[in-house]
């Protein structure tokens, strides 16, 4: 038996229940994992709400965690009893003692790679390799505003964005998050809370504004996004922590400059074994350089659950967040 959070129906954080359940024992191509540490994501939260439904209820929770192989299926090559391992993508049920997950997401961890930090890096550090090194491959020199960047994600990127040489403007809600985030390596913040970001964007840029905006804010973020754009300038639209972009005009980008849109996600870059691993080898590489250094904002018990994403919804958290089985 072991504990996992569950919701039968979706609304607040009261509709998480921590319960007991049998683990079976791993089908071909699957490993059993017993968790040490378990990421919490923004992503949890638009399951649990509903925004993203989940395919069954009752369900479980969570797509990232960290800890050690404790059984392994018929056909799995890559990984054996004892192996240090973490997953950040398939069906919801990280938040758990213990699972059983199709080995094709599941990676072995490098020795200087901790549980808890491969818990509150992967799912985020993978969208900041994608988003930084795939969906814009940039060079050096660039100048990228990125929403939320004393977040999990955001904290990633700004370092991330120091190492490649980019000028990363951030955006955060106070002057303790923007002190976080210029710790981390943004080059300039803006408070999006008390500024006017369009024109602050254009002080800094001295009038050449940004080469991509990283918004992840949604609804309430869009339009000032695209306006922080130079002509032909991309928007990376890769979140609704403020609700979803809806009833979009597409004439809008031709108004505002030639401009290119995408909407991201992990599950569209790591998509085959391959991609998975290279994009692994890449994040591993800036965690163990020390060039990307994970910071854990939160710890909460594996119970609290709830409280963890009201906090997170609640925008009071900063760096990372786990929970601990
Ligand atoms: N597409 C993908 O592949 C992918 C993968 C991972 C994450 N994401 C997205 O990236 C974002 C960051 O994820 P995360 O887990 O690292 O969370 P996070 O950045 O740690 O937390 C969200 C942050 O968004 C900001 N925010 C602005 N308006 C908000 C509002 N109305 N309500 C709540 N927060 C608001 C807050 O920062 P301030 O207080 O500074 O405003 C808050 O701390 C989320 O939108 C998530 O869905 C997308």
């Amino acid at each position: 038996m072991a504990q996992r959070i569950e919701f039968s129906q979706t609304g607040g954080p009261e509709v998480l229940q921590l319960v007991e359940t049998s683990v079976a024992a791993p089908g071909a191509g699957e490993v059993c994992v017993r968790h040490h540490a378990v990421g919490l994501n923004f992503i949890d939260i638009y399951f649990r709400t509903g925004l993203y439904p989940a395919p069954s209820l009752p369900s479980g929770l969570g797509t990232e965690a960290a800890g050690v192989v404790e059984a392994v299926g018929e056909g799995v090559e890559h990984l054996a009893v004892g192996d240090r391992v973490a997953y950040a993508q398939g069906p919801l049920g990280a938040y758990a003692e213990e699972r059983v997950i199709a080995a094709d997401h599941v990676v072995a961890l490098p020795d200087g790679v901790t549980f808890e930090t491969a818990a509150a890096a992967m799912l985020k550090g993978l969208t900041v390799q994608y988003l930084l090194r795939q969906t814009y491959p940039l060079q050096g020199g660039e100048t990228i505003l990125f929403h939320a960047a004393a977040g999990g994600v955001g904290s990633i990127a700004c370092q991330w964005a120091r190492a490649l040489g980019v000028k990363l403007i951030g955006t955060v809600s106070s002057p303790e998050k923007a002190a976080l985030a210029e710790r981390n390596g943004a080059w300039a913040t803006i408070d999006y809370t008390r500024e006017d970001v369009v024109e602050r964007v254009r002080e800094l840029t001295a009038g050449e504004m940004c080469d991509v905006v990283y918004d992840s804010v949604g609804k309430d973020t869009w339009e000032t996004s695209l306006d922080c754009l130079r002509k032909r300038g991309l928007m990376v639209s890769f979140g609704n922590a403020s609700g979803p972009v809806e009833g979009v005009n597409i004439g809008i980008l031709n108004q505002k400059g030639a401009l290119y849109v995408t909407r991201p996600s992990l599950n569209g870059y790591a998509d085959t074994r391959e991609r998975l691993e290279s994009m692994c080898i890449d994040l591993f590489a800036m965690l163990e350089s020390g060039e990307v250094a994970i910071d854990i904002g939160q710890r909460f018990p594996l119970a609290d659950a709830g409280k963890a994403q009201q906090a997170l919804a609640d925008r009071q958290t900063t760096g990372s967040t786990i929970l601990l089985p």
